[in-house]
């Protein structure tokens, strides 16, 4: 299994090209079922993820071509909607598929994903909502097995704000008889990436950002050219790692405008942060200030940042406060950082985090993504050699993180 060794203390300086977002990339390649032509997408991430996602659509009869971050992928027709377990436990996020198969296929059999590191997260919003678009669906032997000779346009409320939950019925809806209205959506700006996707390819959907979001039906679909937006949550891991060491970076190929609320609690720490066009600059003198953090749905705090935040205060001047509100599970990274030094307090969704003023290397285990981006975080800070195991967690989610570390002058190589 491969680690990542970080000799820690070198402050992060330099400039880093961030990349396509995966929570984008991941449900518009699956807008490729929704039509018989040519979807051409840019700025696709080099990810685990992503050519997880692929081979699954390929599975189901999609043809598709990756040039570098060029991906072309043909819907032509789809002999087999089936999305297997042995997928749908590497990646959550292939539950993405039984929307659009519902949707263009009439049928679709998908594993239930279960558990998974960070909580339960079950997927009864996906399936209600479909049964409310007229989806006939049972759940046999793991999987759930959906039918539909044309989905029915329906008025869904989400009791709990979804965002592949958002994006599945969203999909679903494009291509279904009449209007459906979704409440109570997720307005993260990836579900606004997938909607003008699908607008580019004929759909009609309005209010993508806002909580409600329509859906008139049409025809049929046809093939578009789309770019991927920029990865919103690897562009706030590299300016919180840079923050931590104290060092002044500058992103490129990302955008401010929807980083709002992790650029205020970076400001809060005590960052110097310029933002223009396509660039963010962050510049930290000496150690950051700790900052409370609340993790709600977008535009609020994201739970996607929380493990990094949680790496910033454990070695900040003063003490603060960590409250997940989204996953019940999401703080196994704390464990790994006391390994280290750190002195946080949990008591139910909440830590308490004491800035130390160091943290000693040690060899530490990832138990997810974003767990795994805050001990590189930590690594990064402490004194002398921090060892990360698993990290595939890392590979599914960050495009080429050591290079672009070292590139900003960190000493982190990988062991294989
Ligand atoms: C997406 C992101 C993930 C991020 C999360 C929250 C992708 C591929 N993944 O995950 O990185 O951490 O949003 O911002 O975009 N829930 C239900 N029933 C459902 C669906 C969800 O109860 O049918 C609950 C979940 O257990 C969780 C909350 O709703 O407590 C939010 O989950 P959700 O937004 O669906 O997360 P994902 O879309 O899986």
């Amino acid at each position: 299994m491969q680690k990542l060794s970080i000799q820690g203390g070198a402050p992060l300086r330099g400039e880093v090209r961030i990349s396509g977002a995966k929570n984008a990339a991941l449900p518009i390649m699956c807008a490729s079922l929704l039509a018989a032509d040519t979807l051409q997408l840019s700025n696709v991430p080099e990810l685990h993820d992503v050519a997880t996602m692929r081979k699954l659509l390929e599975q189901m009869g999609v043809k598709a071509c990756v040039r570098g971050s060029e991906m072309t992928l043909h819907g032509g027709q789809v002999d087999k909607p089936e999305a297997p377990y042995d997928m749908v436990k590497t990646m959550r996020a292939s539950v993405l598929v039984l929307g659009p198969l519902v949707a263009r296929a009439g049928c679709a059999r998908v594993s239930l994903p279960g558990g998974c590191a960070i909580g339960s997260r079950p997927v009864d919003l996906h399936i209600k909502g479909l049964q409310a678009m007229g989806a006939t669906i049972s759940i046999e032997h793991g999987y759930i097995h959906a039918q539909a000779k044309k989905l029915k346009g329906a008025r869904i409320f989400f009791g709990t704000v979804s965002v592949t939950g958002t994006e599945n019925l969203m999909m679903a809806a494009t291509l279904a008889d009449g209007v459906t209205v979704l409440e109570n959506a997720a307005r993260e700006p990836e579900v606004v990436d997938l909607a003008n996707c699908l607008r580019a390819m004929g759909a009609n959907i309005s209010g993508d950002g806002t909580d409600t979001i329509t859906v008139a039906g049409v025809e049929e679909l046809h093939g578009a050219a789309h770019r991927i937006m920029p990865d919103r949550i690897e562009s706030g891991t590299f300016l919180v790692a840079a923050a931590a060491t104290g060092g002044g970076i500058t992103l490129t190929g990302t955008r401010a405008d929807i980083l709002e609320t992790v650029l205020e609690k970076l400001c809060e720490a005590g960052a110097k942060i310029s933002a223009n066009a396509d660039r963010i600059h962050l510049e930290m003198n000496g150690r950051p200030k700790s900052v409370n953090v609340r993790t709600a749905p977008y535009p609020a705090f994201p739970t996607d940042m929380q493990a990094q935040f949680m790496a910033l205060n454990a070695v900040a001047d003063g003490s603060a406060m960590v409250v997940e509100t989204i996953f019940e599970n999401r703080f196994m990274h704390v464990q790994e950082l006391r390994r280290l030094g750190a002195q946080i307090a949990v008591e139910g969704n909440t830590c308490m985090v004491r800035g130390a003023d160091h943290l000693d290397g040690a060899a530490v285990m990832a138990t997810d993504l974003r767990a795994s981006a805050c001990l590189v975080i930590a690594g990064l800070v402490a004194r002398g050699e921090t060892v990360i195991d698993r990290i595939y967690h890392l590979d599914r989610g960050y495009e080429h993180i050591e290079a672009k570390l070292s590139q900003l002058g960190a000493n982190i190589r990988r062991l294989k």
